[in-house]
């Protein structure tokens, strides 16, 4: 009889290894390697099955999707969950993916489809009282506190279909088919492939709720994002109100839509119009902030961009940065300096996005440039102006994609102007001002020559 082979699987990264060490040669992680039973298969006798080989044009149709009514989530998935589909959704404890999956399991069940929400964390007490606080505990979701897959999959193949099933969460989860301790990731990727073969076999919609390690990741079982057909991440300061549901990852859809959310004693609220929120706490007429006028996905979205820029009593100057990518600001400082003669070796930099939301487009290169100088020269900025574009290594200002959107959205929200690319000069809608620069020289050149108060208001009525 063969001896049962053991290997040791990285409670991080999921890299298996033949022999145990103190770090995993994958991930770089100390003491994460943990011995788990066979992964390879009993060899079987039994022959390859012969199928048939498509063209690839042929008949299609559109995945069926079900919409459950909350817009801001119906949008980041993409129209609606799709039949048989599943979704991974992670986010640091404490967020509110419970309550956002509460929520939309409600939504499904008024919508007349079954929703069924089990809970591996809490008790059925636990989330009747959040239901309650909610205001849902009218809604006919159908709950229970389990985390045996066999024992989920066996319970929801009686009665009709579930049109969603939500598993709060993997982590929690375990299957027999495994010899592994639960929330080990072998566990963690055999309870998720059982309920994945459930999606694919019944047709219902699952949402797997994941935990977030520190470094950001899904926790653990990164194996799983690869396994899903889409990654959603809910983030946010712990200390603001608003959540972002962003997505990573979808099979079915694009990748680049936000939604926002308010978390308020009753729960998560929609947040319509974002712009308006993210400016709600602006203070107008200090030097150091910017209104960027960014995209997220189809959606323009404006937010306030802040930077302090003070003289440094240290050795080497300080950089930190919210909300945005720190090698951007590393690279808009340094163009600053070797373009601009604007000196910052000198000085501490400190950039924060405003609202806890965080930027990934480079189009806020010349906002981000703007708060800069604003704060070194502590000329505040005028009021009433908006700016965006890529700025080059050469220190050129580059076009950016969808001008038109983020000017009508700064127009609607009162503001009068914008610095802008040259390309965008032909965008502007009626009655608003634009600045066009081709470097950023000009930008600084402008803010140093019209940012102090005084001037300011005369470069107002002359635009
Ligand atoms: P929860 O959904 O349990 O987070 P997660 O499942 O991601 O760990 O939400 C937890 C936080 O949300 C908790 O700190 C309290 C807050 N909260 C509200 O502010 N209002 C509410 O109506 C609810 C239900 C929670
Ligand atoms: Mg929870």
């Amino acid at each position: 009889m063969a001896t049962r082979a053991q290997h040791f699987v990285c409670q991080n990264c999921g890299a298996a290894s033949a022999r145990w060490s103190g770090r995993c040669d994958a991930c770089g992680e100390w003491n994460t390697l943990a011995e788990e039973g066979s992964a390879a298969p009993a060899r079987s006798s039994r022959k390859g099955r012969v199928f048939a080989i498509e063209p690839l044009k042929g008949a299609t149709h559109e995945a069926p999707r079900v919409a459950c009514g909350i817009a801001e989530f119906d949008r980041v998935t993409g129209g609606g969950l799709v039949r048989g589909s599943v979704l991974l959704l992670g986010g640091d404890p404490g967020i509110g993916k419970s309550t956002l999956l509460l929520e939309v399991a409600a939504a499904f069940a008024r919508g007349r489809h079954r929703a069924v929400y089990i809970s591996g964390e809490e008790a059925v007490a636990q989330v009747r009282l959040r239901a309650e606080r909610l205001s849902l505990s009218d809604a006919v979701v159908e709950l229970a506190a389990e985390t045996s897959v066999e024992d989920i999959v066996a319970t929801l193949s009686h009665g009709p279909t579930p049109g969603l099933l939500v598993i709060d969460s993997i982590q929690t989860m375990w299957t027999e088919k495994v010899e592994a301790a639960p929330g080990t990731v072998t566990q963690v990727r055999g309870a998720a492939g059982e309920l994945i073969r459930f999606a694919k076999r019944t047709g219902a919609a699952v949402i797997l709720v994941g935990h977030v390690t520190k470094d950001g990741q899904i926790a653990g079982p990164r194996v799983v994002e690869h396994m899903v057909d889409a990654v959603l991440s809910f983030e946010g300061e712990g200390s603001h109100q608003f959540r972002i549901l962003r997505a990573i990852k979808n099979r079915f859809g694009p990748t680049d839509e936000i939604g926002v959310f308010e978390m308020t004693g009753a729960g998560l609220q929609e947040v319509v119009n974002p712009s308006e929120l993210f400016l709600s706490e602006r203070d107008l007429g200090s030097p150091g902030t910017a209104v960027f006028a960014g995209i997220e996905g189809t959606r323009p979205l404006l937010v306030e961009i802040q930077a302090l820029v003070a003289p440094t009593t240290l050795g080497t100057p300080r950089r930190a940065v919210v909300g945005w990518d720190p090698n951007r600001l590393s690279m808009v400082l340094a163009v600053l300096e070797a373009h601009c003669a604007v000196r910052l070796s000198g000085h501490d930099v400190y950039l924060n996005v405003a609202g806890g939301l965080r930027i990934q487009e480079p189009a806020a290169d010349v906002a981000a440039a703007a708060a800069l100088v604003s704060s070194l020269a502590r000329a505040p900025l005028p009021a009433d102006a908006v700016y965006f574009g890529e700025v080059s290594l050469s220190g050129a200002v580059r076009p950016v994609a969808q001008t038109a959107p983020r000017l009508k959205e700064a127009q609607k929200l009162g503001f009068a102007r914008a610095i802008v690319p040259e390309a965008a000069r032909t965008e502007a809608p009626e009655g608003f001002a634009l600045t066009t620069i081709g470097t950023l020289t000009n930008l600084v050149a402008d803010i140093a020559r019209d940012g102090t108060p005084a001037l300011r208001r005369v470069g107002r009525q002359d635009a």
